[in-house]
């Protein structure tokens, strides 16, 4: 019997950081769910998080001409990027992957005919201690310069409003979205 025409909907799925907490946790739930016709996953290393039926390559998001190599070769339909260093290491870290890496990810996307690309955020990016994340989403204020605190939330935070607009530029990317709404469980 053929299948309900919305499974496998998100077609190729690459997830970015694929082998980390949040993105092994996707991978289960796309598996699961069968919501993608071929699942690939691209981090720094592939030995953990690993699962049966997934193509795993390891590469660096600081490094463009990889990256369109690899996107290049695996063609996915809709990019997850999930990768990030932990908020605690070191300034120069935390801005070469989250701003220039995410940055080398959406151009490398353009350039090989990604659909989709989803970029996790964190909540801390529109969060200031003052008000509570109730139905919170991409339309509410960053919280920016001066305002916030912390390094690592200001390098997630950049590149959110440009990613949203690849959604209107002539590129191949029809639809970007900014996931900042929710903490993921510990
Ligand atoms: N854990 C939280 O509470 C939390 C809260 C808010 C937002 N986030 C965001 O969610 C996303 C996933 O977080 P997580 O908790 O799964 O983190 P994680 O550390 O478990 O996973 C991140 C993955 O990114 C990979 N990575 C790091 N640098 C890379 C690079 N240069 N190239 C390729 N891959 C690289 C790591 O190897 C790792 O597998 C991150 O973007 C993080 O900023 C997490």
């Amino acid at each position: 019997m053929a299948e309900p025409k919305t499974l496998r909907s998100l077609r190729h799925v690459l997830i970015v950081g694929g082998c980390g907490f949040l993105g092994h946790h996707i991978v289960k739930l796309l598996i699961q769910k069968k919501l993608a016709s071929q699942i690939s996953v691209l981090d720094l290393r592939t030995t953990q998080n690993r699962q049966d039926g997934v193509t795993y390559v390891d590469g660096d998001i600081t490094d463009l001409e990889s990256m369109k190599q690899i996107l290049g070769r695996l063609k996915p339909d809709t990019v997850i990027h999930t990768a990030s260093p932990h908020f605690d290491l070191r300034k120069e870290l935390l801005y070469k992957v989250n701003v220039d890496g995410t940055r080398n990810l959406l151009k490398a996307a353009q350039a090989t005919g990604v659909k989709a690309f989803v970029y996790t955020s964190s909540a801390s990016v529109i969060y200031d201690e003052t008000v509570q994340l109730v139905n919170a989403d991409e339309r509410w204020p960053l919280v920016v310069g001066d305002r916030q605190p912390e390094y690592y939330t200001s390098t997630k935070v950049i590149d959110a409003p440009n990613i949203l607009k690849c959604n209107a530029s002539p590129s191949l990317i029809l639809s970007t979205f900014s996931r900042a709404t929710r903490k993921w469980p510990s």
